[in-house]
């Protein structure tokens, strides 16, 4: 179908924009009536071992306080295989941190109190908390997040390294970082009595209803009907709430020990950082070779992470470089440290974000080598089809990027010497970064359009982490209608809806948005263009024709300008430019807001971002965000995004491309690259210290 784009491309105001700023858009914590239930966890001070005892007399006795659940008296789960989410079913103790009791309590201070007076006694194990990439223990997971392969050999890869005449070969480290939305994880639960419907009330902060309720429903073994999960509004979640974690599971355990009253789960800052999962840290070592002239014969790019021994999580680190540039050869491997430590999980651009900064920080080593300017060095290994598949681009604007970024950012004053500009005091230069993030279609959502009074309600079960995807799913609505925006009601965050995939993996809008097309077109072959009161029709996700023909990313290019100082070695970021390729940009004011917070990001890990993992203790000691360090507006010099137009008719009828998650691909390794060109020291690790330029 082809839409007509009245709403979609313009600057729709958010329409949940007035009720979040006057305070009254409810999150998941917001949902405690008077008479609701505190929880507050007891968790493991050892890694490894057992838990002995649980002394509950002091806290029991404490006024306020209703129970303490232990693995002793917590409802068994139906379905015990995945150990992050079996909370309190056995005594086993696999990371510091985790869950060994409960207190629930009339008010969040006094569970708080209370779950201070538990005394929990421990055997403890010997256990491994020290990531090392040449551990013993390394092994290779079965497949990768989203299911990419470990290991992957194109080409002849030694004959292409054989034949270079330029080579970079070194080893990149990107931190372990925890995910810090500005709303923490929480969770709101109730269970009905006998004979009320339904039976369990779930309000979780998630990037997925349905994978809260089906999650839920699993592990307690109740059917999904008799379960609804409610999350209209996200205050961020940038993976972590991508999927469930055990604070979920015994929100519910608790509220099925005293039904009728709500349980309230919020977790504390400091316990994000055992409890929602963290970006791996990575070791990775590439290897570009290349003829004199810069043109790539072999790319290698091998990757040690860590992952947790109870759970395996296996990030997709060097998906990147096999399709990013036109090298014959490639090779990329991924191995796995199982460590006694919380399990990693999705963290904004798990896989291309990290895998980028060493990709990327060699494409600048290789250019400095050859002596190229790093965008010239692009365009010469800029490919014609998908390397990794053969496939051609549905659209592929790399070289535009690049092209409008260098004009943007008058790339031609650059002198290409390091270390040749020094004023007042600070060393200036400045470096790119090209980018690339997967254009998904995640199957199977439902979309419902009903009818009434001039307005259509629109109902998916999407979710909006504070990125604008309402609106913009609004704007998709009205055009795919053919009415105006005022005339769409839409609602989210609701299992009432049906099922529909995750905000997540930057397919959110694009996979909800074919979902709404879909069921617009079904409602107007029904009713026309003059519906009557209480007219309805369903829609589901369409497969995309195209999908099988055609390699889909989205691009882009990062420029950044950098100062260190000479004596210090402070890092400022004076100056950032991200210029994007990203299908049609459905609404320019949020979508810019998506680019930069992406940016604001890249640059928190190039110059902050570090959770520092104590492998005497296996707990990660700066949990909080007086230790942990956000970027904030103090770190952002200038920072712009654009883009190009980009009309590319494969993807989806919206002609649209991901954006959650491009804006941090590449950033760092900008950054990282704009250092090297101020102070002629190559940092290959992230984050950029002090010391790297003293
Ligand atoms: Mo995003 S890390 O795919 O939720």
């Amino acid at each position: 179908m082809t839409m007509t784009p009245r709403a979609m491309g313009t600057s729709v105001r958010r329409v949940d924009g007035p009720e979040k700023a006057i305070g009254c858009a409810l999150y998941a914590a917001d949902h405690a009536a008077v008479d609701a239930v505190h929880l507050y966890p007891v968790l493991s001070t050892v890694p490894r071992g057992r838990v002995l005892s649980v002394d509950t007399a002091a806290a029991a006795e404490l006024p306020g306080v209703l129970c303490v659940l232990t693995s002793e008296n917590a409802e068994r789960m139906a379905d015990t295989s995945d150990r992050e989410w079996t909370v309190l079913q056995d005594r086993d103790i696999d990371f510091r941190g985790q869950i060994v009791a409960a207190v629930l309590a009339h008010s969040a201070e006094v569970a708080r109190q209370a779950a201070g007076l538990v005394a929990v006694d421990y055997e403890e194990a010997p256990f491994r908390a020290r990531f090392d990439e040449a551990s013993g223990e390394l092994f290779t997971p079965e497949l990768l997040n989203l299911n990419h392969h470990t290991d992957t050999t194109d080409g002849d890869v030694d004959a292409g390294l054989g034949a270079a005449a330029v080579t970079v070969d070194e080893v990149y480290r990107t931190a372990m970082t925890h995910p810090n939305p500005m709303e923490p994880h929480a969770a709101v639960a109730l269970w009905r009595p006998d004979g009320a419907a339904p039976r369990l009330t779930v309000h979780d902060t998630t990037q997925s209803v349905t994978a809260t309720r089906a999650n839920i429903a699993r592990l307690i073994g109740l059917d999904e009907d008799d379960i609804e999960v409610l999350c209209p509004h996200v205050g961020g979640g940038f993976g972590s709430k991508g999927n469930s974690h055990a604070h979920l599971f015994l929100t519910v355990l608790a509220a099925r020990a005293v039904p009728g009253r709500p349980v309230r789960f919020a977790l504390t800052r400091e316990q994000m950082y055992t409890l929602v999962g963290y970006r791996t840290p990575t070791v990775q070592r590439v290897r570009l070779a290349a003829s004199a002239e810069g043109r790539l014969t072999a790319i290698t790019h091998d990757v040690v992470q860590q992952t947790a021994r109870y759970k395996t999580f296996g990030e997709q680190t060097a998906v990147y470089s096999r399709s990013m540039y036109a090298a014959p050869a490639r090779r990329t491997s991924h191995r796995l440290d199982p460590l006694d430590v919380p399990v990693p999980t999705w963290m904004r651009a798990p896989g291309e974000c990290p895998g980028s900064f060493a990709a990327e920080v060699a494409m600048d080593e290789l250019a400095v080598a050859c002596g190229l300017d790093p965008i010239e060095l692009r365009l010469r290994n800029e490919p014609d089809v998908d390397p990794e598949n053969g496939k051609p681009f549905s659209s592929r604007n790399l070289v535009a990027c690049l092209k409008r970024g260098a004009e943007r950012f008058a790339w031609h004053t650059r002198r290409q010497e390091p270390r040749s500009d020094l004023r007042d005091g600070w060393w200036h230069g400045t470096g790119l970064a090209a980018c690339a993030f997967p254009t998904m279609r995640l199957r199977s959502s439902t979309a419902t359009i009903r009818y009434r009074a001039g307005h259509y309600a629109v109902a998916i079960a999407a979710a909006d982490l504070g990125t604008g995807a309402r609106t913009a799913l609004t704007q998709i609505a009205a055009d795919a209608l053919d009415v105006g925006v005022e005339q769409i009601e839409l609602s989210i965050g609701d299992t009432a809806a049906g099922p529909a995939t995750v905000g997540g993996a930057s397919s959110g809008t694009a996979s909800w948005g074919a979902t709404i097309v879909d069921a617009a077109e079904r409602f107007r072959d029904k009713y026309g263009e003059h519906p009557d009161d209480g007219d309805e029709a369903d829609g589901t996700t369409p497969d995309n024709p195209w999908a099988e023909e055609y390699s889909m990313h989205a691009y882009g290019a990062h420029f950044a300008e950098v100062a260190v100082h000479a004596d210090t070695g402070e890092v400022r970021v004076p100056r950032m430019l991200g210029v994007f390729a990203a299908g049609r940009i459905l609404n320019p004011a949020t979508a810019r807001s998506q680019f930069l917070g992406g940016m604001t990001m890249g640059l928190s890990m190039a110059l902050h971002e570090e959770s520092v993992l104590d492998p005497r203790f296996g707990h990660v000691v700066n949990h909080d965000l007086a230790g942990y360090h956000v970027a904030t507006s103090a770190d952002v010099g200038q920072m712009d995004a654009e883009w190009i137009d980009e009309d590319d008719p494969y993807v989806n009828p919206m002609g649209a491309k991901g954006i959650g998650e491009i804006g941090i691909v590449g950033a760092a390794a900008a950054i990282a690259n704009a250092a090297s060109h101020a102070t002629g020291i190559r940092v290959r690790s992230t984050p950029l210290k002090v010391e790297h330029f003293l």
